[in-house]
């Protein structure tokens, strides 16, 4: 058990209150003078009609301690919570090197089913930076999720669908002539989708061709149908270029096309539950009295929306899947348009829509300006990751002249760069991605977590073995190594907390805190120390930090080289 809980659990007996509350009562106090948790009394006051410092005395006085806490002292409205370093030290690495690569993965979610939806690119248009955050938060959750036992469902609801398919096909026929050599990329999609727009201000048939050509795209007609099918074969070849690259990947492209037979049923329902108003010939759900926009069901023609078709998605997810939760990693600027989904559900009386929740995140920009797809400035993301692997490349040179796969090395640290960029903070916040930051080995970034589960590595390399059996733990309890296992072994409950409020980014910053603390035990503690006893100790504390800074890694998406 993580020592959280088992603190909380020992603190849950003596005050009456679930044990899974209480953990999210403790606080790590940010001088280890003060304590290495802390319990702060003040919620208790109003049900317990005491002060919090004589609060904090009754507890101290009553509680039994579990073994890795070896006392509590009170300090006014606080309960301090001193680790006895030796048991902690045998709890945290004993565990870390029996459970390897699995640590902090826990059986909470057997049995229950997480979807988890992501990246949800469209077809034809670019893969730009834009993209990077939905992809790689996603793809983290999705693996955290899966690390705490749950049963995940990745999904990329493509964008699929709507009038531009019609205005792909107009470009692709005038001015590309029809010829699937020399248009069969994305880049050349997107260049014509722009000559359309550019073209399109100076004649407006051409819009009324394209929305012919959509019409046929409904009606399945074969040609229409042949391209439409190419469009999306090309989008998916140049993407899954980038997915490999960040080591992503999906159980499900079900995308908005996919539901086109799956929405009838969902109008049905609607109008029989006399949700349906008619709005200017469009027919819409009204919430105003939630105070939003109305949720467009069926435009005056008749065609169905985006929103439809998140409305039969979820529907589709919950019969498919039966869902514990929910996930839509999707950037904010979609908030209300998911605020109006999940209403409308609520209204058709799907009590499970509590278990849908957007994830949603900022914008990510270079440096150098932003992006928009109309006017053909974009910053395509495969180019973005190749430039760093380059960058990378010429760094590793630099450092590491006698590294036998400079190319591998500089792969992972180079995509792990810019991965982490979009992982290091709360995902709400807007990021302006900075090579300068991103490629420092000594900043708080990836590379410098790389290079620090290299440096396990080379240190362990050199060592040749140790004896995981005899492991004398009193050797480990100086400053330096306490602050190490103590970073160990709060990663378990990073992980939970994670998942409980979809941040990845505390992963990131767990893993920082474990290779600072590690950096700290390698330059003031000898590891390959004469005595054979405290090598062996040290050893020990290397691979758990070897292993915990891997599995960190991994969870967020980076992969961890043994050199570089
Ligand atoms: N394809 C959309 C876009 O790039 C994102 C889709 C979000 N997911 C959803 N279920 N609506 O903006």
């Amino acid at each position: 058990m993580d020592n959280k809980q088992q603190l909380a659990n020992a603190l849950s007996k003596t005050v009456g209150i679930e044990a899974e509350e209480l953990v999210t009562w403790i606080e790590t106090p940010p001088d280890p003078k003060m304590g290495d948790y802390a319990f702060p009394c003040f919620r208790l006051a109003k049900t317990m009609r005491k002060a919090p410092p004589q609060i904090a005395q009754e507890i101290c006085a009553s509680i039994s301690l579990p073994d890795f806490i070896g006392r509590a002292e009170v300090a006014g409205p606080y309960l301090n919570f001193f680790a006895n370093k030796d048991t902690l030290a045998k709890q945290v690495v004993s565990k870390v090197l029996n459970e390897g690569e699995a640590y902090g993965s826990s059986t909470e979610g057997n049995g229950k089913t997480v979807c988890v939806e992501y990246s949800s690119i469209n077809i034809a248009k670019p893969f730009h930076i834009g993209h990077l955050s939905s992809t790689v938060l996603g793809a983290a959750l999705y693996r955290i999720y899966k690390h705490l036992g749950y049963e995940t469902v990745g999904i990329n609801h493509l964008g699929d669908w709507g009038t531009q398919f019609g205005k792909m096909i107009v470009a692709f026929l005038r001015w590309g002539n029809g010829d699937k050599e020399k248009c069969g990329s994305v880049r050349e999609l997107v260049k014509l989708y722009v000559r359309f727009h550019d073209e399109a201000e100076k004649d407006e048939s051409l819009n009324d061709e394209a929305r012919a050509w959509f019409k046929k795209i409904e009606d399945n007609d074969p040609e229409a149908m042949d391209l439409f099918l190419w469009f999306k074969e090309i989008t998916l070849r140049d993407v899954k270029k980038v997915y490999d690259m960040l080591g992503v990947e999906f159980d499900s492209y079900a995308g908005e096309s996919f539901y086109q037979d799956k929405m009838q049923p969902i109008v049905d329902e609607l109008r029989e539950k006399n949700l349906l108003k008619l709005d200017d010939g469009a027919s819409i759900v009204d919430l105003s009295e939630y105070d939003m926009a109305p949720c467009i069901i069926l435009r005056s023609d008749g065609a169905t929306l985006y929103a439809t078709r998140d409305l039969a998605a979820a529907n589709y997810r919950k019969a498919t899947y039966d869902f514990y939760k929910s996930l839509y990693v999707v950037a904010y600027q979609q908030n209300l348009h998911f605020k109006q989904v999940f209403k409308v559900l609520e209204l058709m009386g799907r009590d499970w829509v509590k278990d849908c929740v957007h994830v949603n995140f900022g914008m990510v920009s270079m440096e150098d300006g932003t992006l928009s797809t109309r006017k053909g400035k974009v910053l395509y993301l495969e180019d973005v990751l190749d430039a760093s692997i380059e960058k990378t490349l010429e760094i590793i040179k630099e450092k590491s002249p006698d590294l036998e796969d400079k190319e591998n090395a500089a792969r992972d640290v180079g995509v792990g760069a810019v991965v982490w960029g979009a992982l290091y903070n709360g995902r709400i916040k807007d990021i302006v991605f900075s090579w300068k930051k991103a490629l420092n080995f000594d900043g708080e970034t990836g590379p410098y977590a790389q290079y620090t589960h290299a440096r396990c590595c080379s240190v362990l390399r050199k060592a040749d073995g140790f004896d995981k059996e005899n492991i004398d733990y009193s050797l480990i309890n100086d400053d330096a190594s306490a602050a190490l296992i103590k970073a160990i072994g709060a990663l378990p409950d990073i992980i939970k907390e994670a998942a409980n409020k979809n941040e990845p980014y505390l992963i990131s910053r767990g893993v920082i805190d474990i290779c600072s603390c590690f950096n700290k035990f390698y330059f003031d503690n000898r590891i390959m120390d004469d005595d054979a006893q405290t090598r062996n100790a040290r050893l020990a504390l290397t691979e758990a930090s070897r292993i915990a800074i891997k599995t960190g890694l991994y969870l967020i998406g980076l992969k961890a080289p043994e050199k570089m």
